[in-house]
């Protein structure tokens, strides 16, 4: 049941995305940016609140004037700003909804994962309290059904000794000091939802938390449109002799307070504490799946910390070295942060496939499918191909070509160190090599496509050597639902390849080097 809500939210998004990234390119799609945007409208939100500030009588007698003052008075910059605050934290919200059900869809929310899915919950509280304490201090009617339904419902939990939706019954029983308190609370739980943000992404290797400029200046600008437009007016003076009847609704923030007349406000806190306890317990609930842990070999670790450098997850850090080879530090995996992605074995000097196949071992590797294994089905791969275009592809288990046949497959494209590409084309293995991974915004592992364009362009460490024909290397960023497109780009470049077979070239000649330990520095000059 789960697997399949998560197939078919997969497919709504591919099929907003896709075609969405071909024609303004993956740099502009906001959902591949969602926790990006996210900073981005909470900044937005701080700037434009603070600048509220100076203009806000924070007393319960003038509150509602000096806001009807910054939007009539002053509409063309306070008044403006008003109505920014209030979009771009809807904004929020939509981010937030949106970012969940796509980590969701993506599956990227299980396993190591479910630190940053957990920190999201208390997130979530704490965006609402922030909106709901904003509509308070307008102290209109909407403020009053605000105030009044939100007692109603705090009074309904035991911790509150005095009722304090009485607070609201008049003018005379609701003192100012309870209105400088919410005035507090709008400002602290704000500052608490940026220090959750911090701990949310704390976990991520090199988090995208500035969305590209051209995206943000585009939603800063139909904000601003937007703020012009219609702007976010007032609805009347607080009136405690009359209960509000009819008031416009953020539904935004608010679409569960009709639901308290429904439900009860019983029915509303059980609606919660299940959607709480839904989300919290996501990331345990089966089918769970767990690879082990990359391992280090010590023997053939040099401490030169690519592996950590590379790793999206912050699962590696370099210690102190605690054998006696000569260098001052060596590469440590935690385990609990591991996803088994294989990308610091790609990353790794001393994965280099030129090496015998018996003694082929690296720095780092995948215990459930290490770099041997990867190199034998890679040999066995090339072995099945004939013809004219001998195409060798490699993919991943997420991307567009994880359903092909005759591939070579491992959990990230980026754990196949570029010397084995090398390897396969100047061992005339194959003709040509098709790398097929993930679509460009939305690589499982994260950093896995921007790794393995980097390497290939030379632009990052282990880059492919200047000797390797790139044109003989086709890569292919493709979703799990483009098998389709993928194949088709297989076959047209192998029809390109075949027209100029391997033999035809001088294939230059790699030397075989025996592995002897430590020496991984001389090593990854020989095959990377
Ligand atoms: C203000 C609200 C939020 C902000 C600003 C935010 C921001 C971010 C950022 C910047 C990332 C890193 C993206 C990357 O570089 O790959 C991220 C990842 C993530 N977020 Fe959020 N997030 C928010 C709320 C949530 C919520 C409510 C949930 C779910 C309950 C959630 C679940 C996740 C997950 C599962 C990841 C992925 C971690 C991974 O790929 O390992 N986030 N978020
Ligand atoms: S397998 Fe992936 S997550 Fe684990 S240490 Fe290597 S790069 Fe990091
Ligand atoms: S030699 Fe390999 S395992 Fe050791 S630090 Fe470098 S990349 Fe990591």
């Amino acid at each position: 049941m789960i697997s399949a809500a998560r197939r078919v939210l997969r497919y709504g998004f591919e099929l907003i995305e896709r075609p969405f990234e071909r024609l303004f390119g993956p740099a502009l799609n906001p959902l591949s940016q969602l926790g990006a945007l996210g900073f981005f409208f909470f900044w937005v939100v701080a700037v434009s609140g603070i600048y509220l500030f100076i203009f806000f009588d924070t007393g319960i007698e003038r509150a509602y004037e000096s806001v009807e003052y910054i939007s009539r008075n002053h509409w063309f910059h306070a008044g403006v700003m008003r109505s920014l605050h209030r979009y771009a934290s809807d904004l929020l919200v939509v981010m937030v909804t949106v970012h969940l059900l796509r980590q969701f869809a993506y599956d990227q929310y299980r396993g190591v994962r479910w630190y940053s899915w957990f920190t999201g919950l208390p997130i979530i509280w704490l965006l609402y309290g922030s909106g709901i304490t904003g509509y308070w201090l307008v102290w209109d009617r909407l403020a009053q059904y605000v105030a009044i339904t939100t007692s109603e419902l705090l009074d309904r939990l035991p911790i509150f000794g005095e009722p304090i939706a009485r607070n609201f019954i008049s003018t005379g029983t609701l003192s100012s000091r309870f209105f400088t308190l919410m005035v507090f609370m709008h400002i602290a739980v704000p500052l608490f939802l940026l220090f959750l943000m911090w701990v949310h992404i704390i976990r991520i290797s090199r988090p995208k938390m500035n969305p590209p400029r051209a995206l943000a200046l585009m939603m800063l600008l139909a904000l601003i449109g937007v703020s012009m437009w219609k702007p976010a007016l007032s609805q009347g003076h607080v009136d405690l002799a009359k209960a509000p009847v009819e008031v416009g609704l953020d539904w935004f923030y608010l679409p569960l307070y009709p639901l308290t007349e429904v439900w009860g406000r019983g029915g509303v806190w059980a609606f919660l504490g299940a959607f709480s306890l839904m989300i919290g317990l996501m990331p345990w609930l089966p089918p769970l799946r767990r690879a082990r842990p990359a391992q280090v070999d010590l023997n053939h670790c040099n401490g030169c910390a690519r592996c950590a450098e590379d790793c999206p997850y912050e699962a590696i850090r370099m210690v102190g070295r605690t054998d006696d080879l000569p260098y001052p530090t060596q590469a440590q995996v935690n385990p609990a942060l591991c996803v088994s992605c294989g990308i610091c074995v790609g990353a790794c000097p001393s994965s280099t496939p030129f090496r015998r196949s018996e003694e082929l071992k690296t720095g780092i590797d995948l215990l459930d499918y290490d770099l041997k294994t990867l190199r034998e089905r890679t040999i066995e791969a090339a072995a099945a191909l004939s013809g004219p275009g001998r195409v060798l592809i490699f993919v991943c288990d997420h991307g567009g070509g994880r359903r092909l046949d005759g591939t070579v497959r491992m959990p990230c494209v980026a754990m196949a160190p570029p010397s084995l590409f090398d390897f396969v084309l100047s061992r005339n293995l194959a003709d040509g090599i098709v790398i097929a991974g993930c679509a460009e915004s939305a690589c499982y592992n994260r950093l896995g496509v921007d790794w393995t364009k980097q390497r290939i362009a030379g632009t990052r460490d282990p880059y492919l050597r200047a000797r390797v024909p790139r044109e003989r290397i086709a890569t292919i960023w493709a979703s799990a639902l483009e098998t389709s497109r993928v194949a088709a780009e297989i076959a047209s470049f192998t029809k390109e390849i075949a027209k100029h077979p391997l033999q035809k070239l001088r294939a230059p000649q790699a030397p075989s080097v025996p592995a002897q330990p430590g020496n991984d520095r001389a090593l990854t000059e020989v095959g990377s």
